[in-house]
């Protein structure tokens, strides 16, 4: 059967790139996989006091987007040297109930951008650390990181062929942590 992933977007406006970068890959997937391409726009703050057996109803939408995917991706901008606090806030929705989250043992790959010449790359070490901690089996290598990610992107979508290759090189490495959990 067709492998599932939920690409999760750590930014919330319309136009962003991360969020383009994955309806990329929808795209570019061709059959190969399914992307289910995840939006953090009606997911609350973390807050402990609600995060009971019956949570808010979009937290509970995402929890089971992610319990129903065989692998993630995390495609996140780097805010001030570090990954967005959407994403962080996701993951530690993520992460919880404590040892049950639904994040805990899926393959995930993190993907990185910036319209600026370093990609994001500073957000990947905290962003994969953050993933350890929630218990996501985060894929060493490829780092994913997309530089002048502005010019890569036409109509809400990556088009640009060597990102779109190197990213698909990073799903590949996703793929096969997905098919060596599940053999
Ligand atoms: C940024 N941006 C940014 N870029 C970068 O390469 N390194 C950084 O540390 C930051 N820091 C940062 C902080 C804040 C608060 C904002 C709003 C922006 C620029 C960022 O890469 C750019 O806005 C991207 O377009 C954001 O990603 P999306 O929304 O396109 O996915």
């Amino acid at each position: 059967t067709t492998p599932k992933l939920i690409g999760i977007s750590g930014s919330l406006r319309a136009g962003s790139f991360s969020t383009a970068i994955l309806e990329g890959l929808k795209d570019a997937l061709a059959g190969k996989a399914e992307l289910n391409v995840y939006r953090l726009n009606d997911l609350p703050f973390y807050n402990q006091d609600v995060d009971t057996e019956t949570p808010p109803a979009a937290v509970a939408d995402f929890r089971a987007a992610i319990a129903a995917a065989d692998g993630v991706i995390v495609a996140s901008p780097e805010y001030n040297f570090s990954m967005s606090g959407v994403i962080k806030n996701a993951i530690d929705w993520a992460s919880r109930p404590y040892g049950k989250g639904p994040i805990r043992g899926k393959p995930t790959l993190v993907i990185t951008s910036s319209p600026g010449s370093t990609g994001g790359l500073r957000a990947q070490a905290p962003l994969r650390e953050t993933l350890y901690a929630a218990g996501g089996l985060v894929v060493h290598t490829p780092h994913i990181a997309i530089a002048g990610v502005a010019d890569k992107v036409k109509d809400g979508k990556l088009v640009e062929q060597k990102a779109l290759d190197f990213a698909l090189g990073g799903i590949d490495a996703l793929l096969n942590e997905i098919r060596v959990r599940k053999a």
